[in-house]
């Protein structure tokens, strides 16, 4: 059995880098080309075989809940209005995929909410896949399919996803020491947002795990580090100074689109829009024409 097939989705966060367009939506349920970003995480874990998938919720997150559930009449309307050709676009309705709901009662991190899936995922290897971040255009990456492969290989404690980052950008995100150079790697430490001066790579965590339940004994006696959460990085940092293993998979030509602050979250929108097979080349044209303006 080489499958895993419980996902944690934390959707908890209070997105403050986004106001005011996250005052009274969640930053998930932003649209990201047609789709909210949420849509694009479920997709992904469909493909990679998930077949149980708990969001961590918080305060003013019912939406996403909404979002999943079927929608019979609107079908029915849709129907009888001869607009048909829309009906496709609620495909992702029919994923096998069951669909729980925890909340995050206190925001207290990311390794927090983690750990509040603890009783719902027991004993069993899981995904964690951040809410507000897409790994590939259009979702297109088999990256978790990798890391999956990679845990059961290995015998691995943790797999984690990463990517390439300016170093100037290192101070954003959890950081790792590599090994090896190579797209497979053990991992021997990650830091947290560490300084350009102690990042001892530019080898960014990209926001996708695979985790073996051991875990949450380690997010049990973690303690609140950067910004006083308890952090999820610092969890991992503690397996392995227990002597546990744990390996990295780098993001191979596929980006990741982190939809939690303006300057990733526009760009994010303007190359998914600029796909669009119906609306891509329209937007083209005109994105290059105001470009073209602007500079004459
Ligand atoms: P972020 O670090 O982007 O934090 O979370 P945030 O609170 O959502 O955003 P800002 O900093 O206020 O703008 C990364 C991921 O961890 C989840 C978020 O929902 C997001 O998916 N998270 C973070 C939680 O679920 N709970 C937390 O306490 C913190």
């Amino acid at each position: 059995m080489k499958e895993i097939t419980i996902a944690v989705v934390p959707v908890a966060g209070m997105g403050t880098r986004l106001l005011p367009a996250t005052k009274s939506q969640p930053k998930e349920m932003l649209p990201v080309g047609r789709k909210p970003v949420v849509q694009y995480v479920v997709e992904e874990m469909a493909r990679v075989g998930i077949r149980r998938l708990l969001f961590i919720t918080g305060a003013g997150k019912t939406s996403i809940e909404n979002y999943f559930d079927l929608n019979p009449e609107l079908i029915q309307t849709l129907r009888e209005s001869g607009k048909e050709e829309l009906l496709a676009e609620f495909e992702f309705e029919r994923a096998p995929i069951q669909y729980f709901y925890t909340r995050q009662r206190q925001l207290l991190g990311l390794g927090h909410a983690v750990l509040c899936a603890a009783p719902f995922v027991g004993n069993q290897p899981f995904v964690v896949a951040l809410g507000d971040s897409i790994i590939g255009l259009n979702a297109q990456s088999d990256i978790v399919k990798q890391m999956i492969e990679c845990f059961w290989d290995t015998g691995a404690q943790a797999v984690v996803a990463f990517e390439e980052v300016p170093r100037a950008e290192v101070v954003h995100y959890g950081i790792a020491k590599p090994k090896t150079n190579s797209h497979v790697f053990q991992v021997v430490d990650v830091i947290e947002k560490p300084s350009v001066e102690e990042a001892p790579s530019t080898l960014a965590i990209a926001a996708r795990y695979v985790f073996a339940p051991t875990i949450f004994d380690a997010l049990r006696r973690t303690s609140p580090g950067k910004g006083g959460e308890i952090q999820l990085t610092d969890a991992i940092r503690l397996l392995l100074q227990e002597g546990g293993v744990v390996y990295g998979v780098t993001l191979q030509g596929e980006r990741r689109y982190d939809i939690g602050n303006f300057d990733s979250y526009f760009r994010a929108f303007v190359e998914f829009a600029l796909a669009d097979e119906k609306y891509g080349a329209g937007l083209r044209e005109y994105v290059e024409k105001l470009i073209y303006d602007h500079h004459s």
